[in-house]
C-alpha cells in the first residue's frame, strides 16, 4: 500500500523503514503535521500514518476520503485527536497501537516522581558549578508513602507494580473493574478518598469527555496539602490554570508533566530560537518544583520498534482483508 506519514521525525523514519522490510509498503515521509491545509498531500495514498498532535477532524477526513485514503493508522495509543464518528461515516478505518510498551511510560512516571522528590535536576546543575551545598535538595523516602493512581489499565498497573517494589501503599481508581489490581496489592478506592489520602497522584486514564479537566479547582481542594501531581497521560486531563493556582498557594508541592493541554503548538519541535507565546506554559516553567518533559514517556527503542511493527501490521491486515484487531470505533 502507499502510506504517507505526517509529523515524521528522523527516528520515525528509521524505525518504520526497518519494520517495513517485512511489510513492503511504499512509505512517504512528510515533516508537516496533518491538518486542513496539508491533508491534500495524501492524494493517491491508501493509508495515512499520524501521531498524537495531528488533526484528524471531519474536514480533514473529508479531504482524505476524496484523496482515496482507506485507513488512518495512528502510531500511538490515544485517539482523542480523531473524529471517529466522521471517519465511520466516510468509511475510513482508524487503527491504533493499543499497547507497545507500558514499561516505557510507567518507568518515565517514576523518573518524574524520583527527580521531583530528590531534585536531581537541580543537583546536576549545582555540582557542575562546584556548588555542593545540600540546602533545598531534601527529599523524602518513597517507602511507606501513599500513591493514588487514576486509571488502572496497562500503564497504571505497571506503575503500580513498580511502586509496590518501592514499598509504597498504592491506591487505585478506575471506572471498570480491574481484577489484576487487587492481585498486585492495589487498594481500590473511590476518587474522593484517593484525592484525600494520596501523597502522590499519578494520572493513567485516557482523555475523554469525562476526564477532561478532571484535575480542577474542586478536585485540587480535596487533595492533601503538599501533594505531588504527575501526568504522563494527556494534557487536558488537567486544568493548567487551576494547577498554577495550587502551586502558588503551595497546596501542590510538586508537579511532573510529560503532557500539556496546549502541547500541539510546542512539543516535538526545537523552539529554542523562538519566543514562546504561551504565557500559561511559561508560568509553569517558572516554578522550581515543576518538571516538564515534552511528551517523551513513550520514547524508548523498545516502544518505537513495537509502534512501527504494529502500525504497519494494521495497514497490512486491511490490505489483506483480515480483521482489523486494533480498529478504533466511535
Ligand atoms: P489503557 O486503555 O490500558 O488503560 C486506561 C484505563 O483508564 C482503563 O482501565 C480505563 O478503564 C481507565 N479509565 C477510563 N476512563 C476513566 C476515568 N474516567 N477515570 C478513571 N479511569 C478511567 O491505556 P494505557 O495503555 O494504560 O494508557 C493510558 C493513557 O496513557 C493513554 O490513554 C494515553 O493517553 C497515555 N499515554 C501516554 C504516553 C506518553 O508518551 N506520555 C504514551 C502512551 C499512552
Amino acid at each position: 500500500m502507499n502510506v504517507i506519514f505526517f509529523s515524521a521525525k528522523p527516528y520515525d523514519i528509521h524505525f518504520f523503514k526497518d519494520a517495513n522490510k517485512q511489510h513492503r509498503h511504499h512509505l512517504k515521509f512528510l515533516e508537516v503535521p496533518l491538518n486542513e491545509s496539508t491533508a491534500v498531500l495524501a492524494k493517491e495514498q491508501d493509508a495515512v500514518c499520524v501521531f498524537v498532535n495531528d488533526t484528524v477532524n471531519a474536514k480533514v477526513l473529508q479531504i482524505l476520503t476524496d484523496a482515496g485514503v482507506k485507513i488512518v493508522a495512528l502510531r500511538c495509543a490515544g485517539y482523542n485527536n480523531v473524529d471517529l464518528t466522521a471517519a465511520q461515516e466516510k468509511g475510513i478505518k482508524v487503527a491504533r497501537v493499543p499497547a507497545y510498551s507500558p514499561y516505557a511510560v510507567a518507568e518515565h512516571t517514576l523518573a518524574l516522581i524520583l527527580t521531583l522528590n530528590r531534585k536531581t535536576h537541580r543537583a546536576y546543575n549545582r555540582v557542575r558549578e562546584g556548588n555542593f551545598a545540600l540546602s533545598g535538595l531534601m527529599g523524602f523516602d518513597l517507602h511507606g508513602r501513599t500513591v493514588g493512581l487514576i486509571g488502572l489499565g496497562k500503564i497504571g498497573l505497571v506503575t503500580a507494580r513498580i511502586l509496590k517494589g518501592f514499598g509504597c501503599k498504592v491506591l487505585g481508581y478506575d471506572i471498570t473493574e480491574i481484577e489484576e489490581a487487587e492481585q498486585i496489592g492495589v487498594v481500590l478506592i473511590d476518587l474522593d478518598s484517593l484525592y484525600r489520602q494520596a501523597d502522590i497522584i499519578s494520572l493513567h486514564c485516557p482523555l475523554t469527555p469525562q476526564t477532561y479537566h478532571l484535575i480542577n479547582d474542586e478536585s485540587i481542594a480535596k487533595m492533601k496539602d503538599g501533594v505531588m501531581l504527575i501526568n504522563t497521560s494527556r494534557g487536558a486531563i488537567i486544568d493548567t490554570k487551576a494547577v498554577i493556582k495550587g502551586l502558588k498557594t503551595e497546596k501542590i508541592s510538586y508537579l511532573g508533566l510529560d503532557v500539556y493541554e496546549e502541547e500541539g503548538d510546542l512539543f516535538f519541535e526545537d523552539l529554542s530560537n523562538k519566543v514562546i507565546q504561551d504565557d500559561v506554559f511559561m508560568r509553569l516553567l517558572s516554578f522550581n518544583n515543576v518538571l516538564i518533559t515534552g511528551h517523551q514517556a513513550f520514547f524508548t527503542t523498545n516502544a518505537l520498534q513495537s509502534i512501527a511493527q504494529i502500525s504497519l501490521q494494521n495497514i497490512t491486515d486491511l490490505e489483506q482483508g483480515k480483521v482489523l484487531v486494533n480498529e478504533v470505533l466511535p
